[in-house]
């Protein structure tokens, strides 16, 4: 990350985050929409394991990559990498992307939602 970056991380504000502020994504509204996450996932470093993954710095990940947590054999073997268009995929309906996956989540039926969503995810570095 750069210096920049690294500036505006600090204040919760991703270069992504920015860059796609054309498309309105709203990392603070994100925040909010993360409370359905919540219940189930921390984004507090080191957390965790709950009932879900730590979700810090998910974006740009490997799927099933915290250690200690007991993922689904279907999730750990996706070959997945969490980038902002697979996230989207995978949170408009989980079960679709990765079938099997044990998130008891039916999904974000709302664009707007998930991109917020999404943009929030990507200021967790
Ligand atoms: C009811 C609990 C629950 C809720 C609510 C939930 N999740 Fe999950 N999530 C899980 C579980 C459990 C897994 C592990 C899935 C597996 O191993 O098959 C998971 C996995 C994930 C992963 C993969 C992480 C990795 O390390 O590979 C992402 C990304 C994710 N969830 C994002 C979200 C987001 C964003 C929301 C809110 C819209 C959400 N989840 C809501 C339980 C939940």
């Amino acid at each position: 990350m750069n210096m920049v970056a690294k500036i505006l991380a600090a204040f919760g504000v991703s270069l992504a985050a920015l860059a796609g502020s054309a498309q309105a994504q709203d990392a603070g509204q994100g925040g909010r929409v993360f409370a359905r996450c919540a219940i189930c996932h921390s984004v507090t470093p080191g957390k965790g394991p709950t009932i879900g993954p730590n979700l810090k710095a998910v974006v740009g990940r490997k799927a099933g990559a915290v250690p200690k947590y007991v993922y689904s054999s279907a999730m750990s073997q996706s070959r997945i990498v969490w980038d902002k268009a697979v996230l989207d995929r995978f949170l408009t309906q989980p079960s679709k992307l990765v079938p099997g996956n044990k998130m008891a989540f039916a999904g974000i039926s709302s664009p707007k939602d998930r991109a917020d969503l999404i943009a929030y995810l990507d200021t967790l570095k």
